[in-house]
């Protein structure tokens, strides 16, 4: 049977007979984000997607964001290594509720979170991540009433910010960050109250209102490093471990668990293993096709998006 090193060494073939880059979240296994030719959060990886050379993309995220790489780099091939790597936000809004709440409400602008489907995308006058939402939506002319979908706290959240009335909010949620409860944040501060906390803005406004830092899952680590504790509270996927121990190995992280799994994991990002990657270098599938008519229509939001946000 092949141990880790020789899929490693196997992967690490591959991708070189394949010309391929590889792409990782911050979710991913810690081995997945050491064959990474890059890692970040989904802005970050948007933008990778589009800057790197490579005949291959092997985008060990969600699918949804290789749908994203795929509308930025149409020639190139883009897989997964596991087609069920989904998204409760994906699964959340579908293009013919924007359609349907589209009919009803023309004027309104609809700014799409990066986390749905790339026909909601194909649907939407800008998109964002949790890293811009606040600077998307304030490009928007503060008289144009907004629709944000489909996450509730990111949205709930970004109205707190920008303070703007005319925001309508979709009411999907992240199975991972919705589930973290204020009262097991406050039995973590009972034991550490010396901690500082540092939460995604996917979770419920009760958990970020007793947190020190609210960001992306980059800006979280980057928030981290240069944080003045020892201890912090990180109310996100437990997979940003990996990188926090890289940038501040003198810290201590503390991960508390969430009431869908009573762990802080992405059930959908831990479907990626070294084996799946490997195979899907091998046979370049699950790869994402897309029809050039929802490339060319998704491709205006994002680049709206990366026109504000691209620097
Ligand atoms: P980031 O935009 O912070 O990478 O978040 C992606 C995500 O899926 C959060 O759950
Ligand atoms: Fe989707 Fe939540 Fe998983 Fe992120 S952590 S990919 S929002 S289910």
């Amino acid at each position: 049977m092949p141990t880790a090193v020789d899929i490693v060494e196997e992967i690490l073939t591959l991708k070189r007979e394949r010309h391929a880059v590889i792409l990782a979240h911050h979710y991913q296994e810690p081995e997945i984000q050491d064959l990474g030719d890059a890692v970040g959060d989904s802005l970050e990886l948007s933008r990778k997607a589009r800057e790197m050379d490579g005949d291959v993309i092997a985008f060990c995220g969600v699918w949804f964001m290789a749908e994203t790489a795929k509308v930025l780099s149409p020639r190139k091939i883009v897989v997964v290594p596991d087609r069920e790597a989904g998204c409760s936000l994906v699964d959340a809004c579908t293009a013919e509720n924007v359609r349907a709440y589209r009919r009803l409400h023309p004027d309104d602008a609809i700014v799409s979170y990066i986390n749905t489907s790339v026909e909601v995308k194909a649907e939407s006058d800008i998109l964002c991540t949790s890293r811009n939402a606040v600077e998307v939506v304030n490009s928007i002319p503060a008289d144009r009433a907004v629709l944000f979908l489909p996450d509730r706290n990111l949205g709930a959240w970004v109205k707190r910010q920008t303070g703007r009335e005319n925001l309508k909010i979709w009411q999907g949620t992240c199975v991972v960050h919705a589930t973290f409860t204020a009262r097991r944040l406050s039995a973590a501060l009972a034991e550490m109250p010396h901690a500082k906390v540092a939460a995604h803005p996917e979770c419920p406004a009760e958990v970020l209102e007793k947190s020190d830092f609210v960001g992306s899952t980059s800006a979280i680590i980057k928030w981290c490093a240069k944080a003045d504790a020892q201890d912090i509270i990180v109310v996100t996927e437990s997979g940003v471990a990996h990188s926090l121990k890289r940038v501040a190995p003198g810290k201590r992280f503390h991960f508390i668990a969430n009431e869908q799994c009573n762990c802080s994991e992405c059930p959908y990002m831990k479907r990626n293993t070294l084996e799946k990657l490997r195979d899907s270098l091998l046979t370049l599938s699950p790869r994402v096709e897309l029809p050039d008519e929802i490339i060319e229509r998704a491709r205006v939001p994002l680049e709206r998006m990366l026109a504000i946000t691209g620097r």
